[in-house]
Formats: structure tokens, C-alpha cells, sequence
């Protein structure tokens, strides 16, 4: 637990911890792919570090040396069968992404993790794998993890996905590199593309296309002989960022230098929502490294106004709609958030853990079936904000607790490790 107040005044500059994403991804393609793959400023969050131990316990070898990692890859087809069942945590993305990997091998595995994550749907990626030839299913028969893999036969199909989602997408394309043809994937609209830009680096033969008129986007995989691994620095994660881009405009008499931020296209919808509630941000130094965009962002006090966040945005700031629902209630009139049922999947039902945290500080909100409707301007109160041990609450909570009169108590405030273990000693930096 931690307590906080309000303050004023935050100034200097952060360096934002490396991208999740883009983190588990390092590891698990580096793990399938030939030689050696280098990575700096990898996330040391428990998520990333339970990827890693799957990947050892499969026969990878990879060392952390905190500020690097490598993976010394064994190909495609060297992977081991796991002694004992594959720990997840709290990771969806592991959980995901590592099934497309599982159903390829010529071995049984099974993996869980916390009840957060055993509680979360499966469904939407065994069906598309077990189409593919997988053999994958849900232990407990209730379309969630622990999941059990035995070895199938893989062959391409076109799979018109109902969500977008990176992580089903992800599953996909890599059960794709171990199938006899050509795999793709459309997607009602564009998530993430992390997967798609670095296994191209990784030699995959791998394709994305927009389709013109319509927000549907395709990616498609051809099996190859090899991936080769690779040497990749992990752009700051903008999921992590937000919080200190909130606290810059929500805190008075603010001016922060956010370092290093990803800002991929396919991940700065909030950029884009800051902008239209009338920020003051500014992009400074954008450069592309290993085909990822990167910026500093500058951020100062603003007073933002209401908005309406609605449609093909939605994917690319899904995990930052809980600091966006914070600041929405500290601006002037009505945001409207929806399309975003999406919440209800996520590390708690982000609907309600919003909504609920929300309006115990004094906040005029409603939770819809898709979203929610936040009536900004009343002046927020200290309460004790449930986080159920969902980090991202946690964390937009500690922003909304900086402007709130009176004393914060945030529950289980450690969890943050979960995607920010620095979190809270960033912060000590700007006071
Ligand atoms: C992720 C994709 C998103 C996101 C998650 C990370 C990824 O989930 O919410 O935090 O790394 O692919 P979905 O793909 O389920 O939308």
C-alpha cells in the first residue's frame, strides 16, 4: 500500500523503462531464431521475466544482465519439452504469443497463471490455432488457462479475427512459421504491429497490407527455413509514459521531458487523444530505430477539455484508457470512451475498476457496456482505490491521487511491478 497527496510543480526528465510489448517479443523470437539476439533496455517486469522463464525451461539459455539481454536462439525447431508446467503469472501477452509458438513443437506442454490470468478468454486463440491443426485446449474445460498443448499438425488458413488484437493476431502468425503454407490474419482494425516489424528483422517472409475503404487490416506469414537473431534496442514504452504525460498536464505548474518514448502509430492514440482535449505537448527528436518511431515528449500544465473517444483509435490506446478516464475527470465537460468492451478482458474488468475508483474519489461517471461517460470538473477527493492487483491501476490512480485533495491510499501499490517496477522512484525524481 502507498499513500499520496496533492503536489505541485513536477519538473525535469524521465527515462521510460522499455516497452512491454516489444520485450516479450525479443525473447520469443530470439529464442526461435538461429544465434545470438542483443537486447538493451529490455522491461524487467515481472510479465517480460516470466517469458524468460519459459523460454529457459524449454532449453533456452538467456542472460539477464539487467541492462542487456541476450538470448542464445536455437532455431526454429530447437526448442525442448518443459519439465514441468510453463508459469505465465500475470501475462496475458505470454500466454498468447507462446501458444503459437507451443502448438508447432513436436512436444507436450502445459501453462497457467495467477487467477487473474486463469480467469481471462482463451478462446479466441484456441479456436484459430486448433483450426490451423493445433491441439491445444483448456484444462478446466471453461475456454481459459491452465492450458494443455500436445503436437499437431500445422497448415495455413485466412482467419477473419472478430477482435484486435495483437496477441490473437501474434498467436497466429507465429503458429504460422511452423505451418506447410502461407498463413494471414485480417483484423477488423489495425492493433499493434510489433510482431509483424520485428520478425521481418528477424528474416521471417512476413506481410502487412491496409486494405483501402475499410479500416480492415491483413497480415501474412510464410513459413521459412530460419529466423536469425538480432540486435535490437526496446524503444520506451508509451503505456508507461502515459502516466508521466498525465501527471505533466494534470499536475499545476508542471514541465516534464518524457526520454525515449515509442510513439509506433499502431500505439500513440493517446497522443492523439491529448492533442484533441487540448495539451500542450510537444514531439521533440523523432527518429526510427530498428523500424520502431521514437520521440522525447515535452509536457506542460494544461487545462484540457472533454472529448469523444470512440472506433478504430480504441486499439491503439487500449491500455492507457485508465490514466485517459483520470484525466477526463479533470477536464472541462463530457469524454465519452466506447468501443472499448475490450476492458472488460484485461488484468481486472477495467469498466468497472475505473468506473468504481473513479467515482469514489467524487467523480461523475457512468460505465456503459462498451466504455464509459466521465462528467469532468468536479474536484477529486482522497479515498482508497482497489487496484484488485491490476498495475495500471494502480498506476493512473497514483496521478489521480497527486491532484486529489486530502490522502490516497492505493491497495496492493506493489503490483506495479508487473510492467513498472520503477514507477513510484521515477516520480521522486520530479519532486
Ligand atoms: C499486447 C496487446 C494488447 C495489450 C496488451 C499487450 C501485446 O492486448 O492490451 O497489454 O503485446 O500484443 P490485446 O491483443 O488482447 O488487445
Amino acid at each position: 500500500m502507498i499513500e499520496l497527496g496533492k503536489i505541485t510543480g513536477l519538473k525535469g526528465e524521465v527515462s521510460i523503462p522499455g516497452d512491454k510489448s516489444i520485450s516479450h517479443r525479443c525473447i520469443m523470437f530470439g529464442s526461435i531464431a538461429k544465434g545470438k539476439t542483443e537486447v538493451s533496455n529490455f522491461l524487467q517486469g515481472a510479465d517480460c521475466l516470466a517469458t524468460i522463464n519459459c523460454f529457459r525451461q524449454m532449453g533456452i539459455e538467456i542472460e539477464n544482465k539487467k541492462d542487456t539481454v541476450i538470448v542464445h536462439g536455437k532455431g526454429l525447431h530447437g526448442l525442448h519439452a518443459p519439465t514441468e508446467i510453463l508459469d505465465v503469472g500475470n501475462s496475458g501477452t505470454t500466454t498468447r504469443l507462446i501458444s503459437g509458438i507451443l502448438v508447432g513443437q513436436p512436444f507436450e506442454s502445459k501453462l497457467s497463471g495467477d487467477e487473474s490470468l486463469n480467469s481471462r478468454p482463451m478462446k479466441r486463440i484456441m479456436e484459430p490455432l486448433n483450426r490451423m491443426g493445433g491441439n491445444i485446449s483448456s484444462i478446466l474445460r471453461n475456454g481459459c488457462a491452465p492450458l494443455y498443448i500436445a503436437p499437431g499438425t500445422l497448415h495455413g488458413i485466412h482467419y477473419n479475427s472478430p477482435v484486435a488484437s495483437a496477441q490473437v493476431k501474434s498467436a497466429i502468425l507465429l503458429a504460422g512459421l511452423y505451418s506447410d503454407s502461407g498463413t494471414s490474419v485480417t483484423e477488423p482494425s489495425l492493433s499493434r504491429n510489433h510482431t509483424e516489424l520485428m520478425l521481418k528483422e528477424f528474416g521471417a517472409d512476413i506481410h502487412s497490407q491496409h486494405e483501402l475503404d475499410t479500416t480492415k487490416a491483413t497480415a501474412s506469414i510464410h513459413p521459412c527455413e530460419e529466423l536469425f537473431g538480432q540486435k535490437i534496442a526496446v524503444p520506451g514504452d508509451i503505456s508507461s509514459a502515459a502516466y508521466f504525460i498525465a501527471a505533466g498536464l494534470l499536475v499545476p505548474d508542471s514541465e516534464i521531458l518524457v526520454k525515449n518514448t515509442g510513439i509506433n502509430s499502431t500505439r500513440a492514440g493517446i497522443l492523439k487523444v491529448c492533442e484533441d482535449m487540448g495539451a500542450d505537448i510537444t514531439l521533440i527528436d523523432q527518429r526510427t530505430e530498428g523500424g520502431e518511431q521514437i520521440a522525447d515528449i515535452l509536457v506542460r500544465t494544461s487545462q484540457l477539455h472533454g472529448t469523444t473517444i470512440d472506433g478504430d483509435i480504441i486499439p491503439t490506446l487500449i491500455d492507457e484508457i485508465p490514466i485517459i478516464a483520470v484525466m477526463a475527470a479533470m477536464a472541462d465537460g463530457t469524454t465519452i470512451i466506447k468501443d472499448a468492451a475490450e476492458l472488460k478482458v484485461k488484468e481486472t474488468n477495467r469498466i468497472e475498476t475505473v468506473t468504481d475508483n473513479l467515482k469514489a474519489m467524487g467523480c461523475d461517471i457512468t460505465a456503459t457496456d462498451d466504455g464509459m461517460i466521465i462528467n469532468g470538473g468536479n474536484p477529486l477527493h482522497g479515498a482508497t482505490i482497489h487496484t484488485l492487483l491490476d498495475h495500471r491501476i494502480a498506476m493512473a490512480f497514483s496521478i489521480a491521487a497527486l491532484t486529489a485533495d486530502g490522502t490516497t491510499k492505493i491497495l496492493d501499490s506493489k503490483c506495479v511491478d508487473v510492467s513498472y517496477p520503477t514507477f513510484y522512484d521515477t516520480f521522486e525524481e520530479l519532486l
